[in-house]
């Protein structure tokens, strides 16, 4: 059989993004949009996105900063349970989806909702559903962490079966309890990161802790990883790819108490072709990383052909400019595949 040396990707999308601001934005901003055709952006800011002018502005500043590259930002507001139909009628064309953070479940998230009772977010949630706004959710409860994914489920549920018409998105999953609530309810769909197809908690914290695998969820164990990269290997059709690329300066990471979150812009594409290749499903890689996300989302994106080609490459220890600084996920590692400049 022939090797394979060189793949195509067509409108890499990535439906789980923090893009930061000021001049972390400067630096991670381009590290998407060179490979990516569009990004769902996340609202945690501080504060958090939550105006029609907040998030217009927002998305200037990260036009400017990814300026050199065809690249579309997908806008998202972060969730209040008092949002008016009218608020959210004026600003649905211009956001791609609302997403619902617990209340101090993961970084800036301070501002979230403080109880999931489906009678306090039924107002906002029925609004959503009338006007076709997808919701995406931060599905962890404050429990014990590695149960935190599974005792959400039911929430899941309900939030599924009492708004039958409102497009629900787990947001990185990463249990095999959630890959099977996918084909439960018509309306749940999920993105997944590249880590959580990689990593376990043994790989964060089974030896020496590492800092750069940290992250909310936290990777959990075997059979759910098994799990979730099978349904990616399958690109299973309620299943799309967001990064969740969380950058957080170096000395927010190397120290004690470190931050959640890892960066994994710059690596994305030829560590998922690798992956998809050793696993022999490099035919469903382009619905797992494209099409998968226009049909759930129902959006075209800007036309764009990634070639990546069989040639080492090392990735950097670090990306600095602009004043700030971040390492990546797999930091001086060689990789198998190269993206073709
Ligand atoms: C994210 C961040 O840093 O903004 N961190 C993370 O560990 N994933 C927030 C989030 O998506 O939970
Ligand atoms: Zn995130």
């Amino acid at each position: 059989m022939s090797q394979i040396t060189t793949f195509e990707i067509n409108e890499p999308l990535d439906m789980h993004l923090h893009l930061r601001d000021g001049e972390m934005l400067k630096l991670v901003g381009p590290l998407t949009s060179n490979t990516f055709s569009g990004a769902l952006i996340m609202p945690n800011l501080v504060p958090p996105v939550t105006t029609k002018e907040a998030m217009l502005s927002y998305k200037e500043r990260i036009k400017e900063a990814c300026s050199g590259d065809d690249f579309e930002p997908y806008l998202t507001l972060f969730f209040k349970d008092d949002y008016s139909y009218e608020f959210l009628e004026d600003v649905k064309d211009d956001i791609i989806a609302i997403k619902l953070y617990p209340a101090g479940i993961t970084t800036n998230s301070e501002n979230g909702v403080s109880s999931m009772n489906i009678e306090t977010l039924r107002p906002t949630l029925e609004s959503m559903s009338k006007l076709g706004i997808p919701l995406c959710i931060h599905g962890e409860t404050n429990g014990f962490v590695m149960d935190r994914e599974k005792e959400f489920m039911p929430i899941y549920e309900s939030i599924a079966s009492n708004f039958p018409d409102l497009k629900i998105i787990m947001e990185h999953i990463t249990t095999k309890d959630a890959v099977e609530l996918l084909d439960k309810h018509e309306n749940l769909h999920a993105t997944v990161t590249l880590h959580h197809l990689l990593i376990t908690l043994d790989d964060v914290a089974g030896g020496m802790l590492q800092p750069h695998l940290f992250c909310k969820p936290i990777a959990k164990r075997n059979e759910d990883k098994e799990a979730l990269l099978n349904a990616a290997l399958k690109a299973h059709p309620k299943l799309m790819f967001g990064s969740d690329s969380a950058p957080h300066p170096k000395h927010k990471k190397e120290c004690c108490g470190c931050a959640a979150g890892v960066f994994t812009s710059p690596i994305i594409l030829q560590v998922l072709t690798e992956l998809f290749e050793e696993n022999g499903a490099l035919d469903n890689l382009n619905a797992f990383v494209s099409l998968n996300a226009q049909r759930i989302y129902n959006k075209k994106p800007i036309k764009k052909t990634i070639k990546l080609v069989k040639k080492d490459f090392i990735v950097p220890a670090i990306y600095e400019a602009h004043g700030e600084n971040v390492v990546p996920m797999y930091a001086g590692e060689k990789l198998a595949w190269s993206i073709e400049n």
